[in-house]
Order: C-alpha cells, then structure tokens, then sequence
C-alpha cells in the first residue's frame, strides 16, 4: 500500500537516500531548509514504512512556485508516483491562487512535466571546476550580505527575501548595488550560487572571493548557457560543463501576467530545486 502525504523531519534520512541514489548533490541541511521554507509544499509516497519518491515546491510569493527534488528510488520506478505527486502538486499551487510555476527538467523528467502541461523556457547547465589552486588573493570591496531586492528581483523575477536570507548565513558577499554571491557545502562538491550582478566586472569579483575560499575543493555552477558573459567566466576560470538541464514553465492561469525574468542578471542560479 501506498500513501501520499507531506513530509516531515522524520523522513531526513530517507529524502537523504533519495537524492543520494540520483547522485545529486542536496544535503541533510539542503532538505531540512526544503522543509522549513515549504512545510506545505513537500510531499512524499510513502509506502512499506519508507518514502520512496519525493516532490517540493516553494512558493515566493503568489507570482511563482518553484518545483524541485522530483525523485523516485530506482526499485520505485515506472508506477505512476512522480506523476502522481506532480499533478497534486499542481493542483495545491492553483488551489493557492498560485500565477507560475518553473523548475528545472532533467531528460528523465523533461516528458512528465511537458504531459502536464509546462513548456521549455531556456536550457540550464552545471558546470564544474575540478579541485585547483587558486592563484591571487580574496578582492577588495567585498562586504557581507546586503539584500538588495531590486537587484535579485532584476534577475530573478520574484520576491525570494526568505531563501536568501537562510542561504546568505552559510556562506556570501556583496558587491554593494552591484552584486552578491552565495555558496554552500554539498554531497559530492560544494556550490556557488545563486549570484545576481549587474556587470561582467562584478561578478568575476564576486566569483574570486568564492574561489578565493575554496581553493582545492570541486566547485559546481548552475548557469544559463546563454548568458554569454557567464559562459566565459565560468571558462576563464575553468569550469566545463558537466549536465544539461531544461528550465520548463506553466502559467496556473489564463489570466496570469507575464512572468519578468532577466537571465542576463543571472551568473548563478540557486540550484535546479530552488531556481
Ligand atoms: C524522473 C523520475 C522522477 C520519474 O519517476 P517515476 O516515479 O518513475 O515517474 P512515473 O512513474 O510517474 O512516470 C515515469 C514513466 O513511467 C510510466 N508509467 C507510469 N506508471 C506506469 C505503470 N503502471 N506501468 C508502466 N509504466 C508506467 C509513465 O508513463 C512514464 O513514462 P514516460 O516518461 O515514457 O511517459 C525518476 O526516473 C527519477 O527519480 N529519475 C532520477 C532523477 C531525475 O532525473 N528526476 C527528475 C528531475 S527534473
């Protein structure tokens, strides 16, 4: 028998076995703040005293809902849960009077979310930069972080103050007006993101402080392939890319307005579960 129902704090270690069988990179920490940020959102099948497929969904705002962390145990596969979880999903965030929701597909997701509905937006990749020394010193000018809304909302397109709020106390800096930068440990490597500048200039500072920190650890970066200026810093840094994403959208209305992103404004997402 299976249940669908909300997760829970009690569920950390099975969410953990879930994200760990796909080989992605979340943490214990990266679900619990899933939880603490959508205890509404987040949902689970449940069936023989564990759960085995998992969604979440946060919503910033009424503008936008993001979906991520959409994963079925291998064993699990194939019987309709990702789908099930998708749909009930859906019909939460229109019950909420909910305008978009987005997430990023992988090719595995990509026909689940294009039969209910959502359309392709823009690819999103991850990139990597394998352990390297880094040579230089931390930038000057580089301040803790200062919320900007209008420079997140520039790029994001959204109000997402409570997200990076807890992000911001792991790990960021700010370019004052110009630009900020998160990061945050991670399974298999740790993660730079999200970062919101308005030049070329700024972020390349804002990415030297976060390499400066990081100097023999994996980095990822999740970006857009075709925000150009991020593509040749993530080169001229060397990072490669490593996976290729789709981000899909749905508007829940047909009244819905149009929703403002600016990818240019964004060097970094995130990640693919929190846009
Ligand atoms: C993508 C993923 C979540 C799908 O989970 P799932 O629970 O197997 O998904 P569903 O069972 O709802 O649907 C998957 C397929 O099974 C088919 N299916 C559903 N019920 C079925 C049944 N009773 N018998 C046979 N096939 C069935 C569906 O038609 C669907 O096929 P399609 O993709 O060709 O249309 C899972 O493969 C996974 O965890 N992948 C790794 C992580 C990942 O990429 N997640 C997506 C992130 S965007």
């Amino acid at each position: 028998m299976s249940e669908l129902r909300l997760l829970r704090s009690a569920d950390l270690p099975d969410l953990q076995e879930l994200s760990r069988a796909a080989g992605w990179n979340q943490t214990a920490d990266d679900w619990q703040r899933l939880l603490a940020l959508a205890p509404e959102g987040c949902l689970g099948v449940e069936e023989g005293g564990r759960i085995v497929s998992s969604t979440t969904a946060i919503r910033y705002g009424r503008e936008l809902a993001w979906i991520g962390m959409v994963l079925t145990l291998p064993e699990y596969r194939k019987r309709g849960f990702a789908r099930s979880l998708m749909s009930h999903t859906i019909d939460l965030l229109r019950y909420r009077g909910t305008s978009w929701i987005k997430l990023d597909a992988t090719e595995e997701g990509r026909p689940i979310y294009t039969e209910l509905g959502f359309t392709a937006e823009t690819p999103i990749e991850r990139w990597r930069r394998a352990p390297a020394p880094f040579d230089g010193e931390s930038p000057n000018g580089i301040y803790p972080f200062i919320h900007d809304p209008v420079l997140d909302r520039r790029g994001f397109g959204a109000n997402r103050a409570a997200l990076l709020q807890d992000l911001a106390s792991i790990e960021s800096a700010s370019l004052p007006t110009s630009a900020y930068a998160m990061g945050r440990p991670g399974a298999n490597a740790c993660y730079f993101g999200p970062c919101v500048a308005r030049s070329f200039e700024s972020a390349r500072l804002v990415l030297e402080w976060f390499l400066s920190r990081h100097p023999e650890e994996e980095v990822f970066w999740d970006l857009f392939p075709n925000n150009k200026p991020a593509v040749e810093l993530a080169r001229r840094y060397g990072f490669e890319p490593v996976r290729h994403l789709t981000r899909m959208g749905m508007a829940l209305s047909p009244t819905a307005p149009y929703f403002m992103a600016n990818d240019s404004a964004v060097y970094a997402v995130a990640g693919f579960e929190l846009g």
